[in-house]
């Protein structure tokens, strides 16, 4: 929890040094926050309700720096200090008798379906990132959209 914390703020620190985020937006935009381009191609329901699943569709080009069995896809909603909701699932596995693809993966495509909790603000930051849990990693990629400001 406390690295997690760490961590928020350090993405914090990053979207207060980017361009005010336009208000009212009726789809919720998606912009890059680190490393490789990580799109979210698509994102169901949009706008998330609370409590109800969302389908995450994710991709990306990682031919560049191509995703090892460390890193796993993280989704966190947060709103300040207020609220703080994490998931996570593995990209790719070492071994071929898994289900998901053999790493490593360059051409990454996946989908990630989780639970918005029942107490999901009105308003909080998404934050779609890939990360191996090392803050001395090389690399993160991160793509982050604002809901409800
Ligand atoms: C998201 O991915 C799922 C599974 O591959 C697919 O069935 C669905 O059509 C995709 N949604 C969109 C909007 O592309
Ligand atoms: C990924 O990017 C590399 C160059 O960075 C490019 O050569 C390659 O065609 C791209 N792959 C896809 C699937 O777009
Ligand atoms: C990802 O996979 C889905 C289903 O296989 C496909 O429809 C979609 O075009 C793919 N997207 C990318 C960016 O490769
Ligand atoms: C919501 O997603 C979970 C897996 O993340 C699944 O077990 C559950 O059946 C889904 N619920 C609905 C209503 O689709």
């Amino acid at each position: 929890m406390k690295q997690n914390l760490i961590f928020a703020v350090i993405l914090l620190a990053i979207l207060s040094m980017t361009n005010a985020i336009s208000l009212h937006k009726r789809k919720t935009e998606f912009s890059n926050c680190g490393g490789p381009a990580l799109d979210v191609t698509a994102m169901t329901p949009d706008p998330i309700q609370a409590g109800k699943n969302v389908t995450f569709n994710i991709s990306g080009n990682f031919s560049e720096h191509p995703i090892t069995s460390d890193y796993r896809q993280y989704i966190v909603f947060a709103q300040g200090y207020e609220y703080y909701s994490e998931f996570s699932q593995a990209i790719c596995s070492d071994s071929i008798s898994s289900d998901i693809p053999k790493c490593p993966v360059t051409d990454y495509n996946t989908t990630m379906i989780i639970q918005a909790t029942a107490n999901l603000p009105d308003s909080y930051l998404i934050t779609v990132y890939i990360w191996n849990g090392n803050y001395g990693s090389d690399w993160l990629s991160c793509t982050h959209a604002s809901v409800g400001e």
